[in-house]
């Protein structure tokens, strides 16, 4: 349905969250729609935020990007400009937008910062714009330009499975669904080297290890679920470690490789954690950080433990939590 015709200037801001797959999406289905080739589970996380606003002004000539108040160009900037696009096909009197973006945590290093950020894009543009889309819709084009922020819209657990030319969100389990904690240990303020997509790319050209790991994620993916819906911390724990080191292993043959020795370092304080019985499971992104799963009994011993971890800056406390929502919209 289309929105309003309005020549005022028109704005929504929105906040989102990462996710953290717990299940990861690590590849793409051959063709074009940025359709992931393995189902994938997360948890959208309190504690970091992204917070995006977008204004159609009738006035501007052009769409003006800023992201940390500086502005984007090249292939980042395209990627925004396909969101607005796609918003601009359902309004009959289209109009360039402005678009500023802020992150409370490092961007671009694998803390899952494309995630929050499309997922907050999309939603802005299409509350400015005055359209009633379904949700569903919202997500999808969100997923259309970074499979992972479709799971951002959905507090708590949520999946993103394939399904034809397309792949479906959806929530799992609300945030209260089991008291896990999310430890998250950075390791650098940087950004990281090879994007998530163009490690995805050379993966599966590259590593004789893909076909094996597509196989694997589908399998992984199905006992996790069971494990969360059966509140099996213990198994969940596994599974998720397990699976975040196949995705890495998987692209060490290729050359894609996002591990630093801090990570090493944070990998092995996590297993000493538990030889003395405290629960800690860790997984990794597209980047060099560390995310730690603990529950509320093993949580002071692991943030003491990873803190004093040499090469770790900075721990951040995160746990399941809301999904995106409008935090302010009208007239500019
Ligand atoms: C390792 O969603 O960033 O974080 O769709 O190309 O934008 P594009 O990729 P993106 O990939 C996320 C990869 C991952 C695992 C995950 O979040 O499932």
């Amino acid at each position: 349905m289309s929105g309003p015709q309005k020549s005022s200037k028109r704005f929504a801001e929105v906040v989102a969250h990462p996710n953290i797959a717990l299940a990861k999406y690590w590849g793409k289905r051959a063709g074009e729609g940025n359709v992931p080739a393995t189902p994938s589970l997360s948890i959208t996380l309190s504690g970091l935020s992204t917070r995006t606003r977008v204004t159609f002004d009738p006035n501007l000539r052009e769409d003006k990007v800023t992201l940390g108040g500086r502005v984007l160009s090249g292939p980042a900037q395209r990627r925004v400009a396909f969101v607005l696009d796609e918003v601009r096909k359902d309004v009959v009197s289209p109009q360039f937008a402005e678009v500023s973006s802020e992150n409370d945590f490092p961007t671009a290093s694998g803390l899952a910062s494309s995630a929050s950020g499309f997922c907050a894009l999309t939603l802005a543009a299409v509350t400015a714009a005055g359209l009633s889309w379904e949700q569903s819709r919202v997500a999808d084009l969100a997923r259309r330009t970074s499979a992972s922020s479709a799971r951002s819209f959905f507090s708590g657990f949520a999946e993103l499975v394939p399904d034809g030319a397309t792949a479906r969100a959806a929530q799992i389990a609300p945030k209260d669904h089991l008291p896990l904690g999310v430890l998250v240990c950075v390791t650098t303020e940087e950004q990281k080297s090879v994007s998530s997509g163009d490690g995805m790319k050379r993966v599966a050209e590259r590593s004789p290890f893909y076909a094996a790991w597509v196989e694997f994620a589908a399998r992984s993916f199905k006992e996790m679920r069971g494990a969360l819906l059966e509140k099996n911390t213990l198994r969940l724990g596994e599974l998720v470690e397990e699976n975040a080191l196949a995705m890495h292993a998987t692209g060490l043959p290729a050359g894609v490789i996002y591990l630093k020795p801090e990570t090493l370092r944070v990998l092995e304080t996590v297993r000493t954690l538990r030889a003395s019985g405290v629960y800690a499971y860790a997984t990794m992104d597209a980047g060099p950080h560390v995310k730690v799963l603990v529950l509320p009994d093993s949580n002071e011993a692991a943030l003491a433990a990873l803190t004093a971890t040499p090469g770790v800056l900075r721990v951040i406390s995160a746990e399941p939590g809301d999904g995106a929502r409008v935090v302010a919209e009208g007239e500019a």
